[in-house]
């Protein structure tokens, strides 16, 4: 039994992308609907990152999520909304593995595939996952040390210690969360001393730093001012050429304005989910359109 970890990165494209041979089926009318079929379903397959298929999660007896079936793109912005309490942060947290810390969550049913990986299976290594699924929180966490060392932390804990290689991310990962300028002359301060919008900036640095490929983003800007909140909104309009990003949000203007796709939730379950133009101007089901125009939740 082989336990190492296995990196995501290192795995080949979905399995839809490499099946073109399927395609010289003879042409009757039955094999001529397969073939489209299969074509449609390699073009979809060919930008899902995430497929969620099933999937039901539990906190000890009480079920969260019931029957989750959501398939989300690569390098592109995914919004979560929905009123308090419907599942948002615990299926963004499925997505890393955080919920295995804590106690009593299971999963009842279905799975979770990256790139065509099960990562819930047990060559898969919840640290290595964490490493290429990043998370950013609804309130900033900067570590108590130096604007630097937020965002070396993550290379050293790797054992990466060379100085031209730290400055190198460090000022990368600064400038990719649109924060290089404002604090480059204050390397060696505390990141406890920047306001609260450039925190969660450093925050996003710290993510960006170990280069990872999905950023889940918990409600990023609820604790931000409007000029704040604008910042890292563009920066989301930028992170997404590289990374693929998943925001949870109470605010239906950022939704609106910064994602591709939206889910909409309720008690545990996928309403809708579809291009966020879609969901805000023509949404299918009732309870959606509800939501989107303010009378309920
Ligand atoms: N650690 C936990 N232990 C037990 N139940 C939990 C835990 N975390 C969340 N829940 C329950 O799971 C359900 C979904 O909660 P979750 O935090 O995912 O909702 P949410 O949509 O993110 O809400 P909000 O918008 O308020 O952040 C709720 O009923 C909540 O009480
Ligand atoms: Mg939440």
């Amino acid at each position: 039994m082989v336990t190492r970890a296995m990196p995501l990165s290192a795995l080949p494209p979905p399995a839809a992308t490499r099946s073109s041979s399927m395609e010289t089926t003879s042409a009757t009318p039955a094999s001529r609907q397969f073939q489209v079929a299969s074509a449609s379903d390699a073009a979809d397959r060919a930008n899902t990152l995430i497929e969620i298929t099933d999937f039901d999660f539990y906190y000890g007896a009480k079920q969260a999520l019931f029957d989750i079936n959501l398939k989300l793109d690569d390098k592109r912005v995914t919004a979560f909304i929905g009123p308090s309490g419907c599942g948002k942060s615990t299926l963004l947290r499925c997505l890393n593995r955080m919920n295995d810390l804590i106690d009593g969550t299971r999963i009842g049913r279905g799975g979770i595939k990256i790139r065509d990986v099960d990562i819930y299976q047990r060559d898969v290594e919840p640290i290595e996952l964490r490493k290429r699924v990043g998370m950013v929180f609804q309130k900033s966490n900067p570590f108590p040390k130096s604007i630097y060392e937020n965002i070396a932390y993550g290379l050293r804990i790797q054992g990466i210690n060379n100085k031209v290689r730290l400055d190198e991310v460090v000022e990368r990962s600064l400038r990719g969360a649109a924060l290089w300028d404002e604090v480059k002359d204050r390397l060696h301060e505390s990141g406890l001393g920047l306001s609260g919008g450039q925190q969660q900036r450093l925050c996003i640095a710290r993510t960006i730093a170990v280069q990872p490929e999905i950023i889940l983003m918990d409600e990023p800007c609820s604790a931000l001012d409007p000029i704040a909140t604008a910042k890292v909104e563009e920066l989301i309009h930028e992170l997404k050429k590289q990374f693929t990003i998943i925001i949870v949000t109470h605010s239906m203007q950022q939704a609106a304005r910064c994602s591709d796709k939206t889910a909409f939730f309720y008690m545990g379950k996928l309403i809708e989910y579809a291009d966020t133009r879609t969901i805000f101007m023509n949404p299918s089901n009732p309870q959606t359109e509800a939501y989107v125009s303010g009378r309920f939740g």
